[in-house]
């Protein structure tokens, strides 16, 4: 399931950060992949441990904590520091296909996730560069995304993706991992299926509607079942 989050920064935070990135020091993306994955990643990346990227991914990771529609869709457990990426026509860049690596660990906070959800958060605009599409596969065949600066797109971290070159300007991101309460893809698709039901009921018979506060419960007791914390 590929959800898609609007706004999870506004276009003037998009603009600070961008002109954050812009001052600082990057350095070859393969410093984070691993062996296969090294083979088809072309990019450049920010120090995974300098104080840029950890800055700015501690606001993004606030942001999106605050965001009922990613708490819904991923009910995360731990969300891992957010990385940032630049992929430049002018260096030939892209992403080959490939699977993200299936654990990953924090040098710095001694965090270590299983990572069941991959994000991208869009930080250039459509407009700004050719190409650069994050080509996701799933079980209904590819979907390409490019989504407006702020937004971001939420995938199963078990598909084969990548990122097409890019042939004009230069496509900037936020991207990451997290370990989500729910380890099953399909039981955390339907109850995310059911909280969006549960909050158009509640909109049109109000919260308060019998039904509506049994259906919550049963949203709750689903959760408790299948929840690991
Ligand atoms: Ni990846």
């Amino acid at each position: 399931m590929l959800v898609c989050i609007p706004e999870v920064l506004s276009k003037s935070d998009v603009a600070e950060f961008r002109r954050i990135m812009d001052a600082a020091e990057w350095e070859d993306g393969r410093a984070t992949a691993g062996a296969q994955s090294a083979m088809v990643k072309r990019n450049e990346q920010l120090p995974a441990d300098g104080e840029v990227a950890r800055a700015l991914g501690q606001r993004i990771v606030s942001a999106l904590t605050k965001n009922p529609r990613f708490l819904s869709a991923a009910i995360p457990l731990q969300i891992f520091p957010p990385l940032f990426n630049r992929y430049a026509a002018s260096g030939g860049h892209h992403f080959g296909i490939h699977v993200d690596n299936a654990v990953r660990g924090d040098p710095l906070t001694g965090l270590r996730i299983r990572t069941d959800l991959s994000i991208t958060l869009f930080l250039a605009e459509p407009e700004e560069y050719d190409g650069g599409e994050l080509v996701i596969e799933d079980t209904y065949g590819s979907h390409e995304v490019k989504l407006p600066a702020g937004d971001a797109v939420l995938y199963p971290s078990s598909s084969l993706h990548m990122v097409t070159p890019v042939t004009r300007g230069a496509r900037v991101a936020s991207f990451f991992w997290m370990q989500s309460m729910i380890r099953d893809a399909h039981v955390r698709s339907m109850i995310f299926d059911l909280d969006n039901v549960i909050q158009g009921l509640a909109g049109r018979l109000g919260r308060d509607d019998p039904e509506t506060v049994r259906l919550t419960g049963i949203y709750h007791n689903l959760i408790r079942h299948w929840a690991e914390v």
